[in-house]
């Protein structure tokens, strides 16, 4: 039975598919500010936390490069939104460097410059019929140097300067821009910054650090988005915030490896929406109850776990109006044991459960990812069943390789089967997703991999001072799917040869591998 179920799959692959996107599903292209502005210093610009940790330890990042200059997309508006023109994107997702409109991180000085940058990216989206979808912060956040200010604990300063910038860009710009994404992926910001620290600042706290910061970070979307209603509700906007969602897969059949496998999403994923699209609010139950247990096992005076009142509870329920998935991949998941080395405290360790990439999927050139297109549909369904089927945008979706090639199949293949998923949600699940986002329109820096992994849709020449772009085929794969609003496998951009020759070869040696391995299975079986 799974032997043809699994060839059915793999046939129903190779075929153009019957399913369509929705007239008003959109799609769109995505990038940030420090990952291809460049222009880092340009006029009264302030310094970033990627800007500090690049140049005062450069081999933070393999390849110890920097967004100095990026992609220089600061001096490539007209080029860059040609660009989008070309792919025909409905929406271009990007974000706002703090430090470019605010220097000093507080609203007492606001750059002309920084301000007359956004105004003409987001005119010239406007003047070519492109939605701009924004992102007030990113991962390029200006740093907040004292940790104590006139008694102040450093959290509240960030949470109180964070308000004051979102309700600024909201001032400034929101007379145009209708889509606002308040934070990008608050785990990796928080677990990754000021836990493990492989992410600027580059803090290493584990099981305390990441959690004040998602603390601060979930109270700080929901009083921006307070804010938003407030006082610019008449812009007739809509703010969002935006978590990355690895979707955890149980290792077996096992009732306890699907426990481990929830416990993966609900404390990575639920961790920044249950707070506010489960009924009744504040953080996943399981959570809370493990780290409370852990922290008093260890000895500490109180949980390591911060705990929302009342009223933050009620204001972060439904504070969001839309929920922005960003989705690469699938870890396989089951409880964790006592050989599975995991410092403690941390995240990790208070999940209780190991996850990992199988062996067996398709690699991409970033080891926290593999090619699992299954995966999307089923956290798009573990969103519909946990939450009610909120309004979905994914808002990140793609492939890395670590050369630029213009012949791209393996990224083809990519976009192909996720959106063929993505469908599948969509018409056979009554998933509510409305849009759909690559990342990236260009190959940029990739932070603490530098240059080394891209995953953009052109290419970029990082050699030449003007930083050539050139289109890569998947950029006309999706030129063609956004529109023809279908997929179709066999679709071969002109110019392209086909990528059938290394599909086929790859089909040819799956099905002669399941065969040798069924033949194999009925020779145990039975003699
Ligand atoms: C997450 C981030 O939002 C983006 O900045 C990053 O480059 C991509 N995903 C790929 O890692």
């Amino acid at each position: 039975m799974k032997l043809l179920v699994l060839l059915l799959s793999i046939l129903s692959l190779t075929n153009s598919q019957e399913y369509s996107f929705p007239d008003d599903f959109l799609f769109g292209v995505a990038t940030a500010s420090y990952q291809v502005e460049g222009a880092w210093n340009e006029s009264d610009k302030g310094e970033n936390i990627w800007d500090h940790i690049t140049h005062v330890n450069p081999s933070f990042v393999i390849d110890e490069s920097n967004g100095d200059y990026a992609c220089d997309s600061f001096h490539r508006i007209a080029e860059d939104v040609q660009i989008l023109k070309d792919i025909g994107v409905n929406f271009y997702r990007f974000s706002l460097s703090w430090s470019r409109i605010l220097p000093t991180g507080h609203i007492n000085y606001v750059s002309d410059v920084g301000v007359e940058y956004y105004n003409n990216l987001i005119d010239e989206l406007i003047a070519n019929d492109i939605t701009p979808f924004v992102t007030i912060f990113h991962w390029d956040i200006t740093p907040f140097v004292t940790i104590f200010h006139w008694d102040l604990p450093q959290p509240l300063l960030e949470l109180g300067a964070r308000v004051d910038y979102a309700a600024k860009v909201f001032e400034l710009f929101g007379d145009r821009v209708k889509n606002w994404i308040t934070f990008n992926e608050p785990y990796q910001i928080c677990e990754q910054g000021y836990s493990i620290g492989d992410l600027a600042p580059g803090y290493t706290q584990q099981g305390i650090g990441g959690y004040l910061c998602g603390h601060t970070i979930l109270l700080a979307h929901a009083q921006a988005y307070q804010r938003y209603y407030s006082e610019f509700s008449e812009q007739g906007g809509r703010v969002g915030l935006v978590v990355h969602g690895v979707w955890g897969e149980p290792e077996t059949d096992s009732e306890e490896d699907a426990a481990a496998a929830e416990a993966f999403v609900q404390m990575f994923f639920g961790w920044f929406l249950h707070p506010i699209y489960s009924d009744d609010g504040d953080y996943p139950p399981i959570m809370k109850e493990q780290i409370d247990a852990l922290s008093a096992e260890q000895n500490f005076p109180r949980s390591r776990f911060p705990t929302f009142t009342e009223a933050q509870i009620e204001s972060l329920k439904g504070a969001s109006d839309f929920l922005g998935l960003n989705h690469y991949g699938a870890y396989l998941c089951r409880a964790a044991n006592e050989n599975d080395s995991t410092v403690i405290p941390s995240h990790w360790h208070d999940s209780g459960v190991y996850c990992y990439l199988s062996d067996e999927w398709e690699a991409s050139a970033s080891d926290w990812f593999s090619v699992t297109p299954w995966g999307l549909r089923s956290i798009l369904n573990w969103i519909k069943d946990a939450y009610g089927n909120p309004e979905v945008i994914v808002t990140e979706n793609g492939f890395t390789t670590t050369t630029g090639d213009v012949v791209d199949c393996r990224r083809v293949n990519y976009y192909n089967t996720y959106l063929q998923y993505l469908l599948e949600a969509i018409y056979e699940d009554e998933c509510n997703v409305t849009g759909y986002t690559a990342w990236s329109v260009m190959d940029n820096f990739e932070w603490q991999f530098g240059y080394t992994a891209k995953f953009g849709l052109y290419s970029v020449d990082f050699d030449d001072e003007n930083r050539t772009r050139t289109p890569k085929m998947s950029s006309y794969v999706y030129k063609n799917i956004i529109e023809t609003r279908q997929i179709d496998t066999t679709y071969t951009p002109d110019g392209f040869d086909s990528c059938d020759a290394d599909a086929a070869t790859a089909l040819t040696i799956s099905a002669l591998l399941i065969s040798i391995s069924v033949g194999l299975h009925f020779i145990a079986h039975y003699f």
